[in-house]
């Protein structure tokens, strides 16, 4: 193997481990509940795996799913009834993916 196929190799694999890390920080973690719950949400954090499945299975489908620190709550809280309405996911779905979006911000 030549020196630049080997940078090469090289390069795929951080670039691999850097999408695997960004993928699991968007998952919920026992410290996104702590944060809702001292901002007066009592979620569990079953609440929000929920709303995390709801969030990828539903939001990916037109676009690149969207992080959520891309955006403040306001900002979120602007797009969203337009989303949801594409999406058309029940109401008490909606609530779901909103916590979970909040609770990453
Ligand atoms: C039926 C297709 C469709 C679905 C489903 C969908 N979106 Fe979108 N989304 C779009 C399109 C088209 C745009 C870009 C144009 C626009 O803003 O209307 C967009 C733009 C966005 C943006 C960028 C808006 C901006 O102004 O920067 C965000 C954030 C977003 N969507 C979040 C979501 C979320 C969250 C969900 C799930 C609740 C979702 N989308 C589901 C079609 C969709």
């Amino acid at each position: 193997m030549n020196i630049s196929k080997c940078i090469g190799a090289a390069g795929i694999i951080l670039f691999m481990m850097a999408c695997g890390a960004g993928s699991s920080m968007l998952r919920p973690v026992e410290a996104d509940v702590l944060k809702m719950q001292s901002s007066g949400h009592q979620v569990s954090l079953d609440t929000l795996k929920i709303g995390f499945k709801l969030y990828t299975d539903h939001c990916s489908g037109c676009h690149n799913l969207h992080k959520p620190k891309e955006k403040s709550r306001e900002s979120w809280e602007a797009l969203l009834p337009e989303m949801f309405h594409r999406t058309k996911l029940a109401e008490s779905d909606q609530e779901l993916v909103k916590l979970y979006l909040y609770s990453k911000l």
